[in-house]
């Protein structure tokens, strides 16, 4: 498939999905939904990359939102499946086996910033502006804000942004633990890149443990969810990467992890 809306690059092992719409700030309509989906698809058949980045075109705005052009000529049921496919694409994105972050390098508005909750961290620059502005377009959040954003920030902050559709800025997302770190818009990807390369120099079966350890014990009882982390611990200490990292240590040398099972 030929990408319009999205640009996907791969470089070594690392993957990344730029928005691309910038006559519309990156807004994302149902072609570029379609496009994020084939993306999906490639990932999940891919065992090379190692970590996802997700970012907008240019240096204003990582995603302006849904497109609100399209939008407003949907009929009520349209719009509907236009908020349950997003949900599904977002599931998938969460799903991946690898890390994604979401670089945000200006506006991360309604849908743009639900992009941004789904991907496992976010870094921003330092013009960054997120929030989830639909009640002022007589909407409210449809890809996922009101749940991820509460998970995130708690129920009554969540709240306060999704009923006041107030815009913040990056000092303010990374205060309310939305946002890892800030950076100066020539820095961020630079940044991201960095932090990529780091988690790709990992093992690949830890990296995927801890991912997954993180999720599925978030919303479970803690006993339930330290039981998945003992196993999870159990295999990653029996797998090739688990014996080298502690022999490398106690012979005072860089591990080489291989990423193999057995
Ligand atoms: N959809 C469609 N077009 C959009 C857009 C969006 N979400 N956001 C910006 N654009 C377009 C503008 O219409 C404009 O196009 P034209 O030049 O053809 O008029 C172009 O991008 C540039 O935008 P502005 O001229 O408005 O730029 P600005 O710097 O003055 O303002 C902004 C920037 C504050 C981000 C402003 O564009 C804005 O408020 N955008 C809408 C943000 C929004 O409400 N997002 C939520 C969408 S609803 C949603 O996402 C629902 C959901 O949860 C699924």
């Amino acid at each position: 498939m030929a990408y319009e809306n999205i640009v996907f690059e791969v470089e070594r092992d690392i993957a990344t999905i730029s928005f691309n719409r910038p006559e519309a700030l990156n807004a994302v309509n149902s072609a570029t939904l379609n496009e994020f989906s084939d993306v999906l698809d490639k990932l999940e058949r891919d065992d090379a990359v190692r970590v996802v980045i997700i970012t907008g075109s240019g240096n204003k705005s990582f995603v302006a939102g849904a497109d609100i052009s399209e939008m407003a000529y949907l009929s009520p049921l349209e719009l509907r499946a236009f908020s349950a496919k997003a949900h599904d694409l977002f599931f998938r994105l969460e799903n991946l086996p690898v890390p994604v972050i979401a670089c945000v390098n200006g506006y991360a508005l309604g849908g743009g910033s639900e992009i941004a909750l789904a991907c496992d961290f976010i870094y921003a620059s330092e013009n960054a502006r997120i929030g989830q502005p639909e009640v002022t377009l007589g909407l409210i959040p449809g890809w996922g804000g009101t749940q991820r954003l509460s998970r995130l920030v708690g129920k009554a902050m969540a709240k306060e942004l999704c009923l006041t559709g107030r815009v913040m800025d990056a000092v303010e997302a990374k205060e309310l633990g939305i946002v890892n770190h800030v950076f100066p818009q020539e820095t961020l990807m630079e940044e991201t890149l960095k932090t990529a390369h780091k988690i790709a120099s990992m093992g690949r079966i830890t990296v995927r443990a801890v991912k997954q350890c993180v999720d599925r014990g978030f919303d479970i009882d803690l006993r339930t969810a330290c039981a998945l982390e003992t196993d999870a611990f159990g295999y990653c200490a029996a797998t090739p990467d688990g014996q080298e990292g502690m022999k490398a240590f106690l012979e005072k040398r860089k591990p080489e992890f291989t990423g193999k099972l057995i």
